[in-house]
């Protein structure tokens, strides 16, 4: 399935974690490999200091990567707040794309005050320095759409657990549905109502691999050239052909995080 001409550099990964160690044997190999069998570009998310130097590492090693840096909630600790004068420092980077993954998960014993304090400070950098963000939501759905109604950052919230009302609510914002693998696993419900009932135009794809891998490759670790399934999924649900899932969406998140890929 991969490969077919149709879907020839029509995928656009707009979250992934290529510095995960899942990828330490051979992500020299992966990359160009996916880049010649229909992925676009990929928008490699910071979780920490570490990982945001990483990611950008890779975005100068190859064109079709460009790099998003920031402070992961499940990565922050008492001195995370010393960290952002460095994550502002390598936002400056050309081929940095967004502030991400920032964001707030009240499923970790991080204590939610803080949470909050370096995900708005994070905010506040993005929009200085204009850049999208690339949001992290986990049972928190409430203080994040309360957030974002104050500060409205432009950008993506991903992985998408909400119900159809909030993902208007984001829209209205003006900002883009982040839909991964999730989407296509037997037990999906919320989401699937997120899809068919939000406009095409307002949804980006993502795998956030190594991790949520699609079906059938569900458990197994996931790369971008999976996003294909992920549209398929899209496609049957909305009733248009997957062409027009991936090309609509890949125009989504060339707008959203302003990049595009000589070549
Ligand atoms: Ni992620």
């Amino acid at each position: 399935m991969k490969g077919n001409i149709y879907i020839m550099n029509a995928i656009f990964d707009t979250h992934t974690h290529y510095d995960d160690k899942a990828f330490d044997e051979d992500r020299d190999i992966l990359l160009p490999h996916i880049f010649e069998n229909g992925v676009y570009a990929v928008v490699n998310q910071g979780t920490d200091i570490g990982s945001s130097r990483f990611g950008i590492g890779l975005a100068e090693k190859y064109d079709r990567v460009f790099a998003a840096v920031g402070l992961h909630p499940e990565c922050l600790n008492e001195k995370s707040i010393n960290d952002l004068e460095e994550i502002k420092k390598l936002a400056a980077h050309p081929k940095v794309a967004a502030i991400g993954e920032i964001g707030l998960d009240y499923c970790y014993d991080v204590p939610r005050e803080l949470q909050k304090q370096i995900f708005t400070a994070q905010l506040n950098i993005a929009k200085e320095l204009d850049l999208p963000v690339n949001i992290h939501d986990r049972e928190a759905h409430g203080d994040m759409l309360e957030i974002l109604k104050k500060y409205t950052p432009k950008g993506i919230l991903h992985c998408f657990s909400g119900s159809v009302e909030m993902a208007k609510d984001i829209i209205k914002l003006g900002m883009y549905i982040g839909i991964g693998g999730v989407l296509t696993f037997k037990n999906a419900v919320k989401i699937v109502e997120v899809v068919r009932n939000i406009p095409l135009e307002r949804m980006v794809l993502e795998t956030d691999c190594p991790y949520l891998a699609p079906v059938p490759f569900r458990g197994k670790r996931n790369d971008s050239s999976y996003i294909e399934y992920t549209a398929r999924r899209i496609s049957e649900i909305k009733g248009i052909t997957v062409e027009k899932v991936l090309e609509t969406t890949k125009y989504n998140a060339e707008c959203v995080y302003n990049v595009s890929v000589k070549r």
